[in-house]
């Protein structure tokens, strides 16, 4: 008998994760049993995410994978999943505001394109790879980052970040009607922002002590999320459980959407 949401015998990748939010979410997938897939660019951050899935005892497999490079991802695609013709769970994970300016005015065309390709464009390369083989097992869970910025607006990264994300939010949707009738759900998590390192840096720069606040004040349950309370949405949502809920946009944000 299999535990409520166990993840074993599941087969996920998951893009960008050697660190941040999707580090969170690969541990959490494969804590619950699944072999999870991981690409990320930094050699780093993969040892690391490596050696602490070792001790743990989960099975990740971390490649070195430059997710802007074609070739790259297609080469990471033949030896991890068109071999095996194996893959339940798809996690577009890759994404955020590239450190683009936040004011609309200061955006160029290139921090448009290059905000798109790894938030839409590299999500439509993945899920056109891998569908065909969810499509051929009859069977599949796609689950796209999402954002809070997508829904409503964001308080610290800029117009092009928000776009991006509510593009990949319609993605969802269409993906959801169109791969139904194969097996295959795909839902959005729209988190607020997530005290990872790197967004810390980004509000402490970009909002004063007084503004960032208030904003706390704001949230109906007065914190910002941590990685945690991503990486259990989630796995909840890649779990088999899950099968009834599909073009779902999840927010993930202690309510501020109702008050900010
Ligand atoms: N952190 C937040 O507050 C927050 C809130 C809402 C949504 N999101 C979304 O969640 C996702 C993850 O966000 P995060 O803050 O953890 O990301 P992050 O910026 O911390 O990046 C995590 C990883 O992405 C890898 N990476 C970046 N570009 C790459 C490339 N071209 N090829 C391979 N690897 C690459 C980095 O090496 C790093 O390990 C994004 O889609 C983001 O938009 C984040």
């Amino acid at each position: 008998m299999t535990s409520l949401y166990s993840l074993s015998q599941q087969v996920a990748l998951i893009t960008a994760a050697g660190s941040g939010l999707g580090k969170g979410i690969a541990l959490e997938l494969a804590r619950r049993g699944a072999l999870v897939h991981v690409w990320d660019r930094d050699a780093v951050a993969l040892k690391n995410l490596s050696d602490e899935s070792a001790a743990a005892g989960y099975a990740i497999e971390t490649r070195l994978v430059n997710l802007s490079i074609d070739d790259e991802i297609q080469a990471a695609f033949s030896a991890n999943i068109q071999q095996s013709k194996k893959i339940d769970i798809l996690i577009n994970n890759a994404g955020g505001s590239l450190h683009t300016p936040f004011h609309f005015l200061e955006q160029s065309k290139d921090d448009w394109q290059k905000v798109f390709e790894l938030n839409l464009m590299l999500a439509v390369t993945l899920s056109q790879l891998v569908i065909p083989v969810m499509v051929a097992n009859h069977y599949g869970r796609i689950i796209n980052l999402g954002s809070k910025a997508g829904r409503y607006g964001s308080l610290f990264a800029g117009a092009n970040y928000a776009a991006a994300k509510g593009a990949i939010h319609s993605l969802t949707l269409q993906l959801a009607q169109e791969f139904g009738p194969n097996g295959i759900t795909c839902n959005a998590i729209c988190p607020g922002a997530v005290m990872t390192p790197r967004v810390q840096g980004l509000l402490k720069e970009r909002q004063s002590d007084e503004l960032r606040q208030k904003i706390l004040n704001e949230i109906p349950v007065r914190r910002h999320a941590e990685v945690d309370d991503v990486a259990q949405a989630v796995a909840y949502l890649a779990s088999r459980e899950a099968g009834f809920i599909t073009g779902t946009l999840l927010d993930i944000n202690g309510g501020q959407a109702m008050s900010t």
